[in-house]
């Protein structure tokens, strides 16, 4: 399914009642299967965005295309699970259709399988934010909007992870949205990599990337990243 947003205009109302823009003329598409991450300076409006494109905010000015029947997987931030519930509960909940057999693929894809009885507060970061990738994959997601999946976890950890979730889309690709700060991150898993300006944010840039995901090897990730600091560097130096 392609993913295609036009949003010309996101206002919201700060504490002292004014009115902030926070998007405008915020365009982007991402074609079926592929991933799209989404780099741009602190609160210039990506989480604000992908509240948007979920229909969590209906509040702006624009378009977003994706018919109503899109199986929608998110991960928040921060990993939203409900604490009175199991793991396995968490997952239930999000995606009652689920198969007991995709479950048990998806919780050992992502080494969750001894943590099925276990209560969100018992879990460490990442576990816990492994449980909610599980969850968004677990409905069968047509679009996939993932906000800073592994942010705060430490450098191997957030490895281990990307390379769970390069994993999961190359057995299943789904169409994803990546909001991230480490252009490592973007460097290794995006087709294409959006930079976005300061608020109110748009796209200044966009860089496809030709290598298969697969395919790249370490030195190529890391003169993508380097391509990429030096675009989000002189973006800023000139805003
Ligand atoms: N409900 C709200 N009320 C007031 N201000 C808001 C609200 N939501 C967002 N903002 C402001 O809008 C801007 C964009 O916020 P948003 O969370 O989308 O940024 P972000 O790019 O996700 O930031 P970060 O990189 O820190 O996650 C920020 O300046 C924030 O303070
Ligand atoms: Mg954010």
């Amino acid at each position: 399914m392609r993913l295609d947003a036009d949003i010309t205009s996101k206002l919201v109302r700060a504490a002292n009642g004014a009115d902030i823009e926070v998007l405008r003329d915020m365009r982007l598409a991402v074609e079926p299967g592929r991933l799209a991450a989404l780099v741009g300076p602190s609160g210039c409006g990506k989480t604000t965005f992908l509240r948007c494109l979920a229909g969590l905010d209906t509040n702006f000015s624009g378009r977003i295309a994706l018919p109503s029947e899109a199986r929608l997987g998110m991960v928040f931030q921060e990993p939203r699970l409900l604490p009175w519930r199991t793991v396995d509960d968490n997952i239930r909940l999000a995606a009652p259709d689920a198969t007991d057999a995709a479950i048990d693929q998806l919780l050992g894809a992502l080494r969750l399988s001894g943590h099925r009885k276990h209560y969100p507060g018992e879990l460490s970061l990442g576990l816990a934010r492994r449980v909610a990738l599980a969850r968004a994959f677990a409905v069968e997601p047509d679009v996939l909007l993932l906000d800073e999946p592994f942010v705060s976890l430490d450098a191997l950890l957030a490895q281990e992870l990307r390379r769970e979730l390069a994993a999961l889309l190359g057995r299943r690709p789904v169409t994803t949205l990546l909001v991230t700060h480490d252009t490592m991150e973007a460097a290794q898993l995006a087709d294409t990599v959006y930079v976005l300006s300061e608020r109110p944010a748009h796209v200044i840039d966009q860089v496809d990337i030709a290598i298969r995901r697969i395919e790249r090897s370490a030195a190529e990730v890391s003169d993508i990243a380097e391509d990429l600091d030096r675009r989000l560097g002189s973006s800023h130096s000139h805003a």
